[in-house]
């Protein structure tokens, strides 16, 4: 019998060395890995496809490679909502901006930085622009997801000129820059250098902090929240606000430890969904539907941008949230003292914003979904106030939405018209604030029903099937009871560079101001997701305590019956309504 040759006798490829800011860097081979297709949140996957070989490194050095030149000798930022993988993915990163020639990164301690954090540190040090690890409010966890997303110069989510370069790269990568640094410890602030390359680690809340503190009161706010016949719950979900909870709600603002719930950042957010709403929130709808709820009660996602507001049984839906916020904003908030540059809101979210923007002279965009269509506004200083359905209310203080921002919003209204009600009386509350504002403006009736995880064609021939009906229907067309306006494909074109949008969600609006509308989601990691936005306006303050499935059921029939959604789809119930 023959003796096999030994195989590992054939040499692997020698790594090169060079010399980048006095740190030796090693270039190393590799190859294009499949499906690193990058969206303004960046690239999620499954926790264990990114921590298979080479996939962060691959994405990462495709980053750096698409910034080229323009990030040599920069500084930028780096940080994550705390879960599972975040603190050995820094050691990666760091290795790999120091081989592109970054000069210095900041890192948030123990890896934490929440995205409008980042969008703060970003604008406030002047960076080049910030890495966040973060799937946002998708689970996470050994099996469950991770993900990482950049964001540019004044603090915003990529461009698509960034992000369609990264993938661009994905596929033809063929060498990693790494550079031979120890781990740095992440656990204590400070500085390290590495020949000339250094890395800071800092405080994740305190330029965060420092810039809320410029835009809200916080005396006003501590002398209501410490107020005895006040109290709020702000639950963490055991994700990034967590972190931030502790020192603004409690330390700086008065409230009670016990005002924090879950407010210790897990690695997989203690087995949960950390994702703000009457769904995955569960614990605190059940604590504010209950004997000892608060007054105020609110929870923010993973990453720390979406925000849920309740009252004492009483849900805000977001659409409603900014637009009461809008309202209220130039009184309660010094950042908006000499008033509004004007409002947005993504085309899906109810009209309430726009009933605000009208009564008080202001100048209100309709954007389609996605935060980075309000970036172009706000640095155009058209925009204020901003928010989506979706959980998402911001200003133009960051370039992202932003939970604690919309809690502290919330807890400004609350104290200003609280502020000479002494003690004892009768305070304003959420739902005061809610039923005052609809006598006021309308109520827009609001609800979203999701279909998750439908096959995808199914999906799309429904679509396909609502882009007929709309291109076969006129003015005064009946559906139903209601009376068709319009019927159209949303289609955006920003005001500010001319780009365009098409096919942004299909829409029938009715002669009394009812809104139906379909879209597909572009945040979905399997199959479909359908989501079916209902919206209908009543100025009939006798109706304004109804609730919103009531008040809504007979036009979600007719979206139903439009669409044959159940037909298409072969789903009777959705899988979440909000
Ligand atoms: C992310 C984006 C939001 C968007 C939301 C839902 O949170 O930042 O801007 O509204 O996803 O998007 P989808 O396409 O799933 O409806
Ligand atoms: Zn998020």
């Amino acid at each position: 019998s023959t003796i096999t040759p030994n195989r590992k006798s054939s040499v692997a490829p020698m790594a090169a060395t060079s010399t980048v800011q006095g740190v030796q860097v090693k270039t190393l081979p590799t190859k294009p890995i499949d499906g690193q297709k990058t969206g303004t949140s960046g690239l999620r996957k499954k926790t264990s496809v990114f921590m298979g070989e080479n996939y962060l490194a691959n994405w990462v050095q495709s980053l750096f490679d698409s910034l080229g030149d323009e990030v040599k000798g920069t500084s930028i930022g780096l940080g994550g909502d705390g879960r599972y993988f975040n603190k050995e993915a820094v050691q990666t990163i760091l290795k790999l901006a120091a081989g592109a020639g970054v000069k210095k990164v900041y890192v948030g301690k123990d890896a934490i930085m929440a995205t409008p954090a980042m969008s703060a540190l970003i604008r406030g040090r002047k960076l080049y622009g910030g890495l966040i690890m973060s799937a946002s409010h998708n689970p996470g966890g050994p099996k469950e997801d991770w993900g990482i997303k950049f964001n540019y110069k004044s603090g915003e989510p990529a461009p698509e000129k960034i992000t369609d370069a990264i993938f661009g790269y994905t596929t033809k990568i063929s060498e990693l820059k790494m550079a031979e640094i120890p781990e740095t410890d992440l656990s204590k602030i400070g500085n390290h250098s590495y020949g000339d390359f250094e890395v800071e680690v800092i405080d994740p809340v305190e330029d965060y902090l420092a810039l809320l503190q410029e835009v809200f009161d916080f005396e006003m706010l501590r002398n209501f929240i410490t107020r005895p016949d006040f109290s709020l719950v702000f639950d963490a979900l055991h994700a990034v606000t967590g972190a931030y909870a502790g020192p603004i709600l409690v330390e700086k603002l008065g409230a009670p430890q016990s005002a924090v719930r879950n407010g210790v950042p897990l690695e997989d957010f203690g087995g949960g969904h950390p994702d703000p709403n009457l769904t995955y929130a569960h614990d605190l709808v059940e604590h504010q539907w209950g004997d000892h709820a608060a007054d105020f009660g609110a929870a923010s996602d993973g990453d720390g941008d979406r925000n849920m507001v309740l009252g004492r049984a009483f849900f805000i839906t977001p659409s409603d949230s900014v637009a009461m916020i809008a309202a209220n904003a130039q009184e309660a908030i010094p950042y908006f003292k000499s008033g509004l540059k004007g409002v947005a809101r993504s085309m899906p979210t109810s009209g309430a914003l726009d009933r605000v923007a009208e009564k008080e002279g202001l100048k209100c965009f309709e954007v389609p979904t996605g935060w980075k269509f309000f970036c172009n506004l706000m640095d155009a200083d058209m925009c204020s106030i901003c928010g989506e359905e979706s959980f998402g209310t911001g200003a133009d203080h960051v370039r992202e939405k932003d939970g604690m921002w919309a809690v502290l919003a919330w807890l400004s209204i609350l104290a200003y018209r609280n502020k000479d009600i002494p003690v004892g009386e009768k305070k304003v509350s959420v739902e005061d604030i809610a039923m005052e504002h609809w006598a006021k403006y309308g109520r827009n009736f609001f609800s979203r029903y999701d279909y998750e995880g439908v096959e995808s064609e199914a999906a799309n021939s429904m679509i396909e099937h609502l882009r007929k009906v709309q291109a076969d229907s006129k003015p005064g067309d009946k559906l139903g009871d209601y009376e068709l306006e319009t019927a159209d494909e949303f289609s955006f074109t920003d005001p500010v560079d001319g780009s365009v949008a098409s096919k942004q969600g299909l829409r029938f609006v009715f002669t009394d101001g009812s809104r139906i509308i379909f879209r597909l989601s572009g945040t979905g990691s399997s199959g479909a997701t359908v989501r079916l936005y209902i919206e209908q306006f009543s100025d009939d303050t006798s109706t304004h305590k109804q609730d919103a499935q009531e008040a809504l059921a007979k036009i979600i029939k007719v979206a139903l019956d439009v669409s044959q959604l159940s037909k298409f789809t072969g789903r009777e119930k959705p899988t979440v309504i909000t």
